[in-house]
């Protein structure tokens, strides 16, 4: 057997996508979900891919017992990837105190589950909405970290500070945060992708709802801005190079490369695409034109960012390997998938 990791969230979308990455990486995976955003066929997906069901706990990570309970039935664990929270932004707003108690619940049971049960690795989900609106592009991670504009987005800037202190009162305990860009597409396989929950927030799932005709037309949100087209600009990166940064950032960690005991890196492609070039490229990867409109900006939108990853790329040896077309294509194949399994 491999190394031993839990992965909280691992039934989730990026998480599925990691979880794939580690198995195939020849790690032993043990997933931690409750099912509170994703669904227990995923489970299945990820057997088709690498012919391993990894062993699955149905527990919601802020009873604190239920924890307790894993790490004892599992013994010896190397490391943790912490990828289950609550993620949308809207909500957030409405929901505050859910997001709080949820997000850093969560997280602060498994700081204390790190040290009752002498784990010495965490790598933390992270966001580039910790860097709001920058005032320099690309930003790099000593670009200053920005009030944040929603409670989700605090819950990823102080999940960050949270494990920061902690490390720094454990010597013998080593962590890292990745803040992630804007994942997009699914696994080539079509086994495993992103399942959105209702209408969706998202660019690229919006987009293939529309094009297989669950939605009218995609809304652009502005092109009044001061970009190229006057659209907002992202890092758009495939989720399976997402994931791939997981196992190197694990190594990392496990091999005691790094001589700081928290580290964090921007996970992104290094290139900013507007929103009307992700439609382009979506129409040419896959050949089917878009329907959609301008309206107008939507509240809370970050004009333009994209990440230097030149960090990632020297220090983990990673760097994004899949066009924003080849993204779009398995984007488009994952949806079909979905809709004839539906049929
Ligand atoms: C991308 C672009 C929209 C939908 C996400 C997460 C956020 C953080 C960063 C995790 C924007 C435009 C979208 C639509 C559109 N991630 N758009 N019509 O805004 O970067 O935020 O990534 O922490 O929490 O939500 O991504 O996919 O929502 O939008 O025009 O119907 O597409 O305005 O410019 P965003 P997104």
């Amino acid at each position: 057997m491999g190394r031993k990791v839990i992965v909280t969230g691992g039934t989730g979308y990026i998480g599925s996508h990691t979880v794939v990455e580690l198995i195939t990486g020849g790690f032993d995976v043990v997933i931690i979900d409750n099912l509170y955003n994703s669904d227990i066929s995923v489970l299945e997906g990820i057997r088709s891919i690498t012919g391993v069901t990894p062993k699955f706990y149905d527990y919601d990570l802020c009873d604190r017992q239920k924890l307790d309970e894993v790490f004892r039935a599992e013994g010896k664990v190397d490391a943790i990837i912490h990828f289950a929270a609550y993620k949308a932004v809207g909500e957030s707003v409405r929901k505050p105190l859910e997001y709080y108690r949820n997000n850093f619940v969560s997280l602060m049971n498994l700081l204390e589950m790190m040290e009752l049960h002498n784990t010495p690795a965490l790598v933390f989900s992270s966001s580039c909405t910790v860097y709001g609106q920058p005032d320099a592009l690309p930003v790099t991670e000593a670009s200053p970290v920005k009030e944040a504009a929603s409670p989700y987005g605090y819950t990823k800037q102080a999940g960050e500070i949270i494990i920061r202190d902690t490390m720094a009162a454990r010597p013998s305990q080593k962590a890292v945060s990745l803040r992630y860009f804007n994942p997009i597409g699914a696994h080539p396989t079509a086994f495993i992708g992103e399942l959105p929950s209702g209408v969706p927030e998202n660019l690229v799932p919006y987009i293939t709802q529309t094009a297989i005709g669950l939605r009218d037309e995609l809304k652009v949100f502005g092109t009044d801005y001061d970009t190229p087209d006057g659209s907002c600009i992202r890092d758009y990166l495939h989720v399976v190079d997402l994931a791939k940064a997981h196992v190197k950032a694990l190594q990392r960690l496990l091999e005691g490369e790094s001589k700081a005991n928290y580290e964090v890196f921007n996970l992104g492609m290094g290139k900013g695409v507007t929103v009307l070039e992700a439609i382009a490229a979506f129409e040419k990867a896959t050949g089917v034109k878009l329907k959609y409109s301008i309206t107008g900006r939507r509240a809370g939108d970050i004009e333009k960012i994209w990440a230097d990853p030149s960090l990632a790329n020297r220090v983990l040896g990673w760097k994004t390997e899949i066009s924003i077309e080849e993204a779009m294509e398995t984007a488009w194949r994952w949806e079909n998938r979905l809709k004839n399994k539906e049929s």
